[in-house]
């Protein structure tokens, strides 16, 4: 936390393109202070109704009580003052978001949006705090309903709605007129940082709202979101429950991720765990098969099967390509998600309460006729995959999207996909695409965050390693934005035991697509071992 507050000045002051009055006296604090207590009847947007507005001082511990218990920890430091404003916004006759706007002493000029995550309603506070203590007045929303489950889809479309893309584009009108009013100036810049259903939401806006963000930081994306939903739903039916024949116990997913490494470690040139580009491994567990006698540590034929299937991508009755494969590499953060044995929750929730207005449906029976309806209902277009990103590219704006290599809940192997589909779509070659858009896969990083690899990238505000833009995602698109430099590679930092006071353990530069890392020469933990071709 000292790091980042110390980083977040040197940002602050470095970056600042607004002339800012001085926030050091405390005077301007006392002002800062008056303008929050004062600002709710000053808010007049159509459909919002502010509930209060609170001064928050630098380095509070922030409790938020009425946080719905299955959201998470009901506290958040805030690095920087802030004025926290929360409101609602009704959407519909039967539906409305409950939102927030944190709006930092220290302001840059610059305004961003955070978004969610899963199926969930939470507001994202840690990255509120994040993009604050940055200077960017920032506002999140529980994207129309809250807690993690999807039981609010229930027979309410306009809920539905509100998750697909209403939420996030609500937020982000009625949070530049909040700023707009508080600090009695228009922002210069407009940002988005999100990930996993965040990541959709990112790209949410760059198809259908491109006025809305100067600059995207989408990563892990959930898009192609029905069909994505059927993949997560159909390992159920492959691995069936843990009393089954076909199912692979726990304990035998760290043997098959060492097999897996074994067979595909080195075709990046390097063995050191990481895979730099799964997409090049063909995995096999058929070594993995046992002898004669049995034991813990081997797989039966049937078991076997099961992990070969688990690797292949899925498809519609008419052949037609449902989602890609899992890919190798995750496996072991996977088998507590998708390889449990039990049918998977977000799979339930959506096909229940938003497809099929049935909450007797059972997961157990999804098949290829669920997968058809489900893209075929798709309601309000949440599968989010129209390839022309021409609006967006017009105005300037810039997106950068990033995934994970060890995703275990939404495979990497879904993101070139896209980024085939734009370059397509819109008949663009890579150094076209560049223009405007740029695609890192990140080896190493597990969902969002975590993995055995060099995953802090700035993506979050516990994986902000560096705020230098070349090793921050959000610094990094900023820049890009704001000063026309765009990123070449991210380098991200793994420390030693995940813990940054023990130091730097790897340091990768991560390869833009379609672009991969491979090992030239040296300590494979240093960047500079590695050549992006
Ligand atoms: C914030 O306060 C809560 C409740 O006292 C505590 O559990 C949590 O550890 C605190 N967070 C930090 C970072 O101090
Ligand atoms: C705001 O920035 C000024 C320098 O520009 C710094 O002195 C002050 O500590 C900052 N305040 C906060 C709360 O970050
Ligand atoms: C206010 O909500 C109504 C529906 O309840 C909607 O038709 C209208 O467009 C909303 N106004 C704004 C400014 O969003
Ligand atoms: C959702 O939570 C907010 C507080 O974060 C609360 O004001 C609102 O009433 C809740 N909405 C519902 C439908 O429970
Ligand atoms: C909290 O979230 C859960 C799961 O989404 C939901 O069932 C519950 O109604 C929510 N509680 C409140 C008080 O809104
Ligand atoms: C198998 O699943 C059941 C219920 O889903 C659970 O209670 C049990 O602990 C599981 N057994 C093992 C060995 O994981
Ligand atoms: C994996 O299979 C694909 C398609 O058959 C092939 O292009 C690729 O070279 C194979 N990779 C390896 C490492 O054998
Ligand atoms: C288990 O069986 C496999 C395959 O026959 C064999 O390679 C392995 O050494 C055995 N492991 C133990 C612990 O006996
Ligand atoms: C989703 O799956 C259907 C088959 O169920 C397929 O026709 C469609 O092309 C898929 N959509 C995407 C975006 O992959
Ligand atoms: C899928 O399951 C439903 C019932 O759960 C059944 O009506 C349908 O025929 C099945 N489709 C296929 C292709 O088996
Ligand atoms: C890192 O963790 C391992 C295993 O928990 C431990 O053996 C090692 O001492 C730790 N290293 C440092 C530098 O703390």
């Amino acid at each position: 936390m000292k790091l980042l507050q110390l980083l977040s000045l040197t940002l602050v002051n470095s970056w600042t393109s607004v002339a800012l009055p001085d926030h050091g006296n405390s005077g301007a604090i006392d002002d800062f202070q008056a303008n929050c207590a004062s600002i709710a009847p000053k808010i007049n947007i159509e459909n919002a109704t502010v509930y209060f507005s609170q001064f928050v001082a630098a380095g509070t511990n922030l409790s938020i009580p009425d946080r719905n218990v299955t959201c998470g920890s009901p506290y958040q430091v805030v690095s920087t003052h802030t004025c926290r404003i929360a409101l609602y916004v009704s959407t519909s006759d039967r539906s409305g978001i409950n939102m927030e706007a944190w709006l930092p002493a220290n302001w840059t000029g610059r305004f961003l949006s955070t978004g969610n995550g899963g199926l969930a309603g939470c507001i994202g506070y840690g990255d509120m705090a994040y993009a604050a203590g940055l200077g960017f007045a920032a506002v999140g929303a529980n994207n129309g309903h809250n807690g993690t489950s999807g039981g609010a889809f229930y027979n309410n479309p306009e809920v539905v709605a509100d998750f697909a893309y209403r939420s996030i584009h609500t937020g982000v009108v009625v949070g530049k007129e909040i700023s707009k009013t508080f600090y009695g100036e228009t922002h210069k810049k407009s940002y988005y940082l999100g990930c996993s259903t965040g990541g959709r939401q990112g790209f949410k806006s760059a198809q259908d709202f491109p006025e809305d963000f100067d600059g995207i930081v989408a990563g892990a994306p959930a898009f192609s979101f029905n069909n994505l939903t059927s993949w997560s739903g159909h390992f159920f039916s492959i691995t069936e429950t843990n009393t089954s024949a076909t199912f692979v116990p726990t304990n035998m997913w760290p043997i098959i991720h060492q097999d897996i490494l074994k067979q595909c470690d080195a075709l990046d040139g390097s063995v050191d765990g990481i895979l730099e580009d799964p997409m090049l491994c063909n995995y096999s567990s058929t070594a993995l098969i046992c002898g004669p006698t049995q034991n813990s540590s081997c797989l039966t034929p049937l078991q076997s099967e099961t992990v070969q299937k688990i690797f292949v991508p899925l498809y519609a009755a008419d052949g037609s390509l449902v989602y890609p494969r899992m890919q190798p590499g995750s496996e072991i953060v996977a088998s507590f998600l998708l390889y449990t044995g039990t049918p998977f929750p977000y799979t339930a929730d959506w096909f229940r309460y938003a497809l099929y207005n049935d909450p007797s449906w059972d997961p157990a029976t999804l098949n290829t006729t669920d997968y058809a309806n489900a893209a075929r209902i798709n309601p309000s277009n949440i599968e989010t995959w129209k390839g022309d990103l021409s609006d967006v590219r017009d105005r300037g704006a810039k997106i950068l999207h990033w995934h994970g290599l060890m995703d275990g809940i939404i495979s990497s192997d879904n993101s070139p996909r896209y980024y085939e589909h734009v370059s397509q779509t819109m008949g663009l070659t890579p150094s076209q695409l560049d223009d405007f858009y740029r695609f890192f896969r990140i080896s190493g990083a597990g969902h969002c965050s975590g993995g055995d690899g060099a995953f802090n990238i700035g993506q979050n505000l516990n994986s902000a390693a560096s705020l230098n833009p070349e090793e921050n995602v959000l610094t990094a698109v900023v820049r890009w934005v704001e000063e026309g430099v765009a990123p070449e590679t991210i380098t991200g930092t793994k420390f030693v035991n995940d813990t940054q006071s023990l130091g730097v353990d790897i340091k990768r530069n991560h390869c833009r697509y379609p672009k991969k890392n491979v090992h030239r020469s040296g300590d494979a933990k240093k960047p500079e071992s590695w050549e992006c071709v």
